[in-house]
């Protein structure tokens, strides 16, 4: 077996490599003058296992379509399994046509994938209205949570006695419910409305007693920020004593970080499915063991 990392997962790609005990491939990835991609396999595929590593964030498009060539090179230089890993999968929240006229993204992505590789491993995809990834992809397809990692951190930072979890809207019950059962701290998911990208509101449904303790918001993605910024806002009006915030995938795009601790967030957790400074919890293993 062989570990390509493309450019968006160097760092995790070298994890997957060593938690895998597999050796780390030489691909050069670059680009011409003019923006086209060039890509080149130094090390022999021929008749082997290949595992592609590309998170899509940031530049989704760019991303995807390095991954579609990567795939598409591997197969026609005869590898014998082209397996694409992309801890965050990109498009996945476009899964309806909301307007009449708009792609389907998530299919057009999957498209992609179902043409180039020949299994994808991915990383609590956003499933909402697709409830599976069979739904999208033809190929072997592999879904793997970071609930438990995510309990554990948890677990190890906080108390139940003094710490409740939060989801700030109904689909986050996925993590934040099942996280806050497996160690045994209360919960309370919100509801949201989102108007549009950048305006969201979110209701308490169930109350909590939030006065004087720390408040942990789980979700599955942090993009433009506002849906955690619109919970930070809620739990700090009932008087928490401080306000955590973790996701699987932070994207941060629009300078949502800065604008999360601004919020009144004292920390901001992230999984390394996508690279950044808020990465804390390292899935390399997880992956490995359950692809
Ligand atoms: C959508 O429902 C997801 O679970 C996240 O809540 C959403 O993607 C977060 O987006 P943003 O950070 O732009 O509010």
């Amino acid at each position: 077996m062989l570990v390509f990392p493309l450019r968006n997962s160097r760092e995790m790609g070298k994890s997957i490599a060593k938690a895998a005990k597999a050796k780390l491939g030489n691909l050069k990835s670059d680009n011409f003058p003019d923006g086209e991609f060039y890509i080149r396999f130094l090390d022999s595929v021929k008749g082997k296992e290949i595992i592609l590593v590309q998170s899509m964030s940031p530049n989704p498009n760019d991303s995807l379509l390095e991954l579609y060539w990567a795939g598409i090179t591997a197969k026609q230089l005869g590898a014998e399994k082209v397996i694409g890993v992309a801890p965050y999968l990109a498009y996945m929240r476009q899964d309806k046509v909301f307007n009449s006229g708009e792609a389907l993204s998530n299919h057009i992505m999957a498209h992609l994938l179902n043409t180039s590789l020949d299994k994808i491993v991915t990383v609590d995809p956003h499933l909402h209205r697709i409830r599976n990834l069979a739904e999208l992809f033809h190929i072997e397809r592999k879904k793997i949570t970071a609930n438990n990692d995510i309990a554990n951190y948890i677990s190890k930072k906080f108390s139940a006695k003094n710490t409740v979890i939060i989801g700030p809207d109904s689909e986050s019950s996925q993590w934040a419910a099942v996280i806050a059962e497996k160690i045994g701290f209360e919960s309370s998911i919100f509801e949201k409305q989102r108007h549009s990208a950048r305006n969201v509101k979110v209701n308490v449904v169930k109350e909590l007693a939030w006065k004087g303790k720390n408040v942990v918001i789980v979700d599955d993605i942090i993009s433009s920020g506002h849906t955690m910024i619109e919970a930070i806002k809620t739990v700090r009006k009932k008087e928490a004593k401080s306000v955590h915030c973790i996701c699987i995938h932070g994207i941060f795009a629009e300078n949502a970080h800065a604008k999360m601790l601004k919020a009144g967030a004292n920390t901001i957790t992230s999984c390394n499915t996508i690279a950044h400074k808020s990465n804390k919890i390292d899935l390399a293993k997880t992956i490995v063991e359950n692809w």
